[in-house]
């Protein structure tokens, strides 16, 4: 910043705007960066610094400026962090809507971005617990081939950390932990453990009966060719991965994975940029799914946690803002195919 003059953030970025020649805005550029780390890591450090009640009274609003600074500056990348039961209010809205369907009825539902399996067998377990007459047809996708090779196993490694007993494959224990940071078990209890898996030694195995009918595809969400592919489901589930990619990509990727919802079925998109889901919603006139909104919003703590400083985290529910049920929906029925 101070090579080229600049005394503030906003002179800074505004003078990328100007029409300098190649090298000499290229070289603005980098200093608009700087100018904008320095910036940011000041205001984490006041962030870090500020009691929650002075977070709350300053009505979210410092933190939603750092949030948005933070997701234009910060670098994306994908990992395959996931958890069981991950969000239980969002499980709840599922049942509520398959409770809607009648005894016999077969529902088709895929889960794109399936990562470890977590978030599949999680639904397939508890749906099918909820309502043993529907025949639950269950895809799981993942645009990594070695990921969903493992999910299809239905192992996991039960030790928590790189201290913990010693796995006695130790694929099974690599996978369990790649990019957690928290145990992948440890939103549930004890009987649902039991419930879920056979367990043996220090390995724990998706029941049989809880693997069945369940398909297991690499692929590209933002593929065009997918939809035709899967065939049109009843619910669609597209979580954590879209926020991992910028903006425009993501919408690219959003505007794709609504054509496999079938009319009248429903879309859970979360672990996106707001902007970016609301926009897409908006435009292609979703209509947001009230029951439970501000549960799950609120269902997953980690994200929440990662709010404002982290480019994925989840900003506070706010019932005072315009566009408040919009905005905060993250399930949304889709009246045609788009
Ligand atoms: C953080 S995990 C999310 C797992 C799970 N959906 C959840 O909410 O717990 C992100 C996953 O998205 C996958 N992914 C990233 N881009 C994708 C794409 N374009 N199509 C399908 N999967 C993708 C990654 O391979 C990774 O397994």
């Amino acid at each position: 910043m101070r090579e080229q003059g600049f005394k503030t953030l906003h002179q800074a970025t505004v003078a990328i705007d100007r029409p300098f020649t190649g090298s000499l805005r290229h070289a603005a550029f980098r200093a608009g960066r700087r100018c904008l780390s320095a910036y940011l890591s000041r205001s984490r450090r006041i962030w870090n610094h500020l009691p929650a009640s002075l977070r709350r009274f300053s009505g979210d609003l410092y933190g939603r400026h750092l949030h948005a600074l933070v997701r234009f500056q910060a670098e994306r990348q994908q990992y395959f962090a996931t958890f069981f039961l991950r969000n239980r209010p969002e499980l709840e809205l599922l049942r509520r809507l398959v409770d809607q369907r009648t005894p016999g009825s077969t529902i088709n539902l895929l889960v794109l971005a399936c990562s470890k399996g977590a978030e599949v067998y999680s639904i397939a377990w508890f749906l099918r617990t909820a309502r043993p007459d529907l025949n639950f047809r269950i895809q799981a996708v993942d645009i990594s081939q070695e990921i969903v090779d493992f999910a299809k196993r239905g192992i996991y490694s039960l030790a928590n950390g790189d201290t913990g007993a010693m796995a006695n494959d130790e694929d099974v224990h690599r996978n369990t932990q790649r990019d957690q940071n928290a145990w992948i078990f440890e939103r549930m209890t004890a009987d649902e453990m039991e419930s879920l898996f056979e367990i043996q030694g220090d390995q724990a195995e998706v029941k049989p009966w809880i693997k069945q009918g369940i398909s297991w595809l690499r692929g590209d969400a933002a593929d065009p060719e997918l939809p035709g592919i899967l065939g049109p489901q009843d619910i669609v589930l597209a979580k954590n991965f879209l926020c991992h990619m910028k903006p425009s990509p993501a919408e690219r990727c959003l505007r794709n994975i609504v054509r496999t919802v079938k009319p009248g079925g429903y879309l859970f998109v979360s672990g996106v940029d707001l902007d970016v889901r609301t926009r897409v919603a908006r435009d292609l006139r979703w209509a947001p799914v009230k029951d439970l909104i501000r549960e799950i919003h609120e269902g997953d703590v980690s994200l929440r946690r990662g709010w404002p400083l982290e480019y994925w985290g989840l900003e506070p529910f706010c019932d005072t803002r315009a566009n408040c049920w919009i905005r905060y929906a993250a399930a949304f029925q889709i009246a045609d195919i788009q």
